[in-house]
């Protein structure tokens, strides 16, 4: 029947996988009110996943928010535990297989539960690329019901190739047994590790291998044996691909050779996923919210509109070399610029010294939790210092404000040379690379000298050009791209009739 095809989605834990996942579950109830979403989120992030998909929904429309219920996943204990969080919903699906009802949320916070028969009318799953078990288990009902199993890629399309284009795990096995190390570090070895290697992917310009982890290595051995090198099966066993990243982002070169990869099957890309700010007036009702928004209105009358620097390297990633961050943060004091630091855990590391400047300095606000979007979107707001995750990419791009980027590793050194060579909406720090991370830079000759006095001229010399006619210029292009962007969701445009052709599709 074509009225009430239901659907579930599996994001991976980390909320960089999680958050636009929530925003394509309530696209698909506004495309399509007669479908029913069921979503897997982890615990932690249950009252986000909510507030997330909320933004989505104007009042008047509950009804379309009952037709996403949400599963959670309690188990695991941080974002990095991906290993139990897989588990737990693999306990909590073999329930559900054996009869028990799946209990939940609706996405407006009335209980629901999913029952038991429903497992066999699913149309789709579309699971995280990294969620391997929960792939697995659906191709398996996909044997008896016949229902589709599309992959989510949560990240910038330009780096499937060097991740996941190939089969390596024939390789780790030898390399495994001709060294007598464990799978789990034979696969680091031959994916992670880097050998001063030149990779040759078709959607970029070539790299040595360390310049895709420019922080030397930040990928755990367990995560690459027992998810990163599966990938690649999951893309060649998939019946299509979901990504987040967005047509009129990559360049038809990208999509042509990722088209061209999946073959036959389809590939949609759904992005950007970023739901509109609405500067409500509870929007900044939170006190958190509520003093960011007094130091942002305080800076906007000392210090100007478009002055004021968002830093935020995501909810994962901080750089590895404290010193460089004491570095940047003590550049910005002396410059006067205004900044906001998202510092997720007291693990992302700040050097002593700094830290009590920091505390002396009026012009700076630290907090663990930054509304991103909002500060984004205020006009004190002139500059984002950002790891360049795709999610925190499209939220400048959708702010109009331009980024000094500082890559740490996954889908973000990548996404930077776009960000900088091809788009040329932003700087990137070079010297901020640590470790191996700091070898010769192919596309340029140039080999960072990666000492403090470096990182600091460096910065020096991008704020006198942000805060120039270059910068300036950076922020004309982004405006464009931004209006591009826009239109990706509109009557027409390409995530809207990509995601309507495969829902229709199921
Ligand atoms: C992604 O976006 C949300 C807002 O939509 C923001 O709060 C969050 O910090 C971002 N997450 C990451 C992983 O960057
Ligand atoms: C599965 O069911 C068993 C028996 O009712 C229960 O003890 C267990 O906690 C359930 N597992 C999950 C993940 O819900
Ligand atoms: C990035 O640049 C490469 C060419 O160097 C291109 O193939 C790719 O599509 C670009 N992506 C973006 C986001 O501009």
């Amino acid at each position: 029947m074509a009225t009430d095809k239901h659907i579930v989605l599996v994001p991976m834990i980390m909320w960089g996988h999680t958050r636009p996942m929530c925003t394509f579950a309530a696209r698909i109830v506004k495309l399509r009110p007669a479908m029913l979403v069921t979503m897997f989120v982890s615990e932690g992030f249950y009252e986000r996943a909510k507030a997330e998909i909320a933004l989505e929904f104007q009042s008047g429309q509950e009804h379309l928010q009952s037709r996403i219920t949400l599963i959670r996943l309690t188990r695991a204990t941080s974002p990095w535990d991906s290993a139990t969080y897989e588990a737990d919903f693999l306990d909590t699906w073999a329930n559900f297989s054996s009869g028990q009802p799946l209990c939940g949320y609706e996405a407006n916070g009335n209980p629901r539960q999913v029952d038991p028969s429903e497992r066999d009318r699913f149309a789709a799953a579309v699971i995280d690329i990294f969620a391997i078990g929960a792939f697995d288990t659906f191709r398996k009902i996909k044997e008896t019901t016949g229902l589709k199993v599309y992959s989510w890629f949560p990240a910038a399309l330009t780096c499937m190739f060097k991740w996941f284009g190939t089969d390596i795990i024939p390789t780790v096995r030898e390399y495994a047994s001709r060294t007598g190390v464990s799978f789990d570090v034979a696969a680091h070895e031959v994916l992670v590790v880097p050998k001063g290697e030149l990779v040759d992917s078709p959607c970029l310009p070539k790299m040595y291998d360390y310049e895709y982890h420019p922080q030397a290595a930040f990928t755990s051995v367990e995560f690459t044996g027992h998810t990163v090198v599966h990938v690649n099966r999951v893309l060649r066993e998939t019946d299509g691909l979901v990504t987040i990243d967005a047509a009129d982002y990559i360049t038809p070169r990208t999509s042509e050779a990722v088209r061209t990869w999946f073959g036959e099957r389809p590939v949609y890309f759904a992005g950007p996923l970023v739901s509109p700010v609405r500067a409500s007036p509870d929007a900044f009702a939170k006190p958190e919210a509520a003093s960011i928004k007094r130091f942002l209105d305080d800076r906007m009358a000392s210090h100007g509109a478009k002055s004021v620097m968002l830093i935020s390297f995501g909810s994962m990633f901080w750089p590895t070399n404290a010193a460089k961050v004491g570095a940047v943060l003590n550049v910005l004091m002396e410059k006067n610029v205004p900044f906001i630091l998202s510092r997720p855990t007291s693990a992302a590391q700040i050097p002593e010294d700094v830290t009590t400047k920091l505390a002396e300095c009026e012009n700076v606000y630290i907090a663990n939790w930054v509304p991103q979007q909002l500060v984004l979107s205020h006009p004190a707001t002139g500059w984002c210092l950002t790891h360049a995750g795709l999610n925190s990419t499209f939220e400048c791009i959708f702010a109009s404000v331009p980024m000094i980027t500082w890559p740490i590793d996954a889908d973000q050194p990548p996404n930077v040379i776009n960000l900088t060579d091809e788009l040329k909406v932003a700087y990137e720090l070079l010297e901020g690379r640590d470790g191996y991370g700091l070898g010769m830079i192919h596309r340029t000759g140039v080999t960072p000298r990666g000492t403090i006095s470096a990182v600091e001229d460096e910065l020096r010399d991008v704020l006198v050009r942000a805060f120039g006619a270059d910068g300036l210029a950076k922020r004309a292009r982004l405006h464009e791209l931004k209006a591009k962007l826009q239109k990706a969701w509109e009557v027409g445009g390409p995530a809207r009739e990509g995601v309507e052709t495969l829902l229709d599709g199921m």
